[in-house]
């Protein structure tokens, strides 16, 4: 019996589609929140490996999700490339900022990471011994140019300014970074499938700013190289691509990169998603995580409207982003009712 996940990477579409949510483990839990407490602060509890195991299992354990996605950040890969990370309290995550030449030259190589992110790789194994039989495990890594986005910027931005700035300014120093993000990656996410991840997902959470010639640049051809090396590494391990906020150039985008998924936003129209995406492979989302906030029978609509729309391929439902500290875990289960009947 193998698992709806998997299933549905290799093409084919399911009767009722596999689900798991973005962000499925934190702060809307109250037992998120309990653990978390107990590490102490955020970054304790991603190289805990006891307790990021704990918060992973316990949205499987409350809802029964078809994966569990490894609890981590997509930050802790600069921080073992040598940049500072820290999390200030209700400010998200700040980063010694990464400005000039030097700081590149400066960090460390790519197979360096492994010290720093060991206590990652033994939360996996955690998972991968403790998971359910039908639960799959994703592993996780940011895309080169959204840890970039943070990096150059040092905190997370609106528009990643600093980061467009610095590309235009030290176009070579910047090059240099990507491509090192872009060998760490494949690092990171190779070591995380030796410790027993079946999947793994690649966030470009702000592939959305980038205008032009620079979505192939930086957006399309590091995602590229990463699946390239992760396939001649781990043939047939299956990779989610989410280039967030992509709009029209989802269209192609599987193509173009190997990726066996893509991972839609909410703003993406599911029928035109459909047409254009899904004839390439499987497409995951694209509920709006706000629904998950208001509930009500527009989450019911919504979500079978969703499911229907996507239901002639493949197709794992998820919402089009992480949900948030706001929304209700009663929500969750009015969501998987509506998918699973
Ligand atoms: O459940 C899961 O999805 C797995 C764990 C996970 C986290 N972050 C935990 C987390 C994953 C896959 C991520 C990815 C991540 N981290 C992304 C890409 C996806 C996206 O959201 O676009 C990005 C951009 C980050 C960087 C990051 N981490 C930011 C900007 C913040 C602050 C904003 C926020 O939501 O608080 C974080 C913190 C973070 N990462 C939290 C969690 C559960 C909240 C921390 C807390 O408990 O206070």
């Amino acid at each position: 019996m193998t698992k709806t996940m998997l299933r549905a990477l290799a093409g084919e579409p399911l009767p009722v589609p596999p689900v798991w949510l973005m962000r499925q483990a934190g702060r809307y839990l109250p037992e998120y929140r309990a653990t978390r407490e107990k590490a102490g602060d955020f970054l304790s509890l991603c190289y805990t490996p006891e307790l990021a195991a704990e918060v992973t299992f316990q949205p499987i354990r409350r809802y029964g999700f078809d994966a569990a996605i490894l609890f981590a950040d997509i930050l802790l890969l600069a921080q073992a490339l040598g940049s500072e990370l820290w999390f200030a309290p209700g400010e998200g995550p700040r980063l010694s900022a990464i400005t000039d030449p030097a700081q590149v030259a400066a960090l460390r190589p790519a197979d360096a990471i492994h010290d720093t992110l060991a206590p990652v790789y033994e939360t996996v194994r955690i998972l991968a011994a403790g998971l359910p039989r039908e639960t799959a495990l994703i592993g996780f890594a940011g895309a080169p140019w959204t840890v970039a986005t943070y990096m150059v910027a040092g905190r997370g931005t609106p528009d990643q300014g600093p980061a467009h700035a610095m590309k235009a300014r030290e176009p070579a120093a910047f090059g240099a970074l990507i491509d090192r993000l872009t060998e760490a990656t494949v690092e990171y996410l190779s070591a995380q499938v030796d410790a027993g991840a079946e999947i793994v997902k690649v966030f470009d959470s702000w592939a959305g700013s980038l205008e032009g010639a620079d979505f192939e640049t930086f957006a399309v051809a590091p995602m590229r190289r990463i699946i390239a090396a992760m396939r001649a590494r781990h043939p047939g391990i299956p990779v989610i691509a989410f280039p967030r906020g992509a709009g029209r150039r989802y269209a192609g985008f599987a193509r173009m990169t190997g990726a066996d998924c893509v991972a839609l936003d909410e703003t993406v129209d599911a029928a035109w998603a459909a047409a254009n995406v899904q004839p390439d492979g499987c497409v995951q989302g694209n509920l709006d995580p706000a629904l998950m906030v208001t509930g009500g029978q527009r989450l019911v609509d919504e979500t079978r409207r969703i499911v229907a729309t996507f239901a002639g391929g493949p197709h794992i439902f998820n919402l089009g982003h992480g949900i948030t500290p706001e929304a209700d875990p009663r929500n969750v289960d009015i969501l998987l009712a509506a998918i699973r009947g």
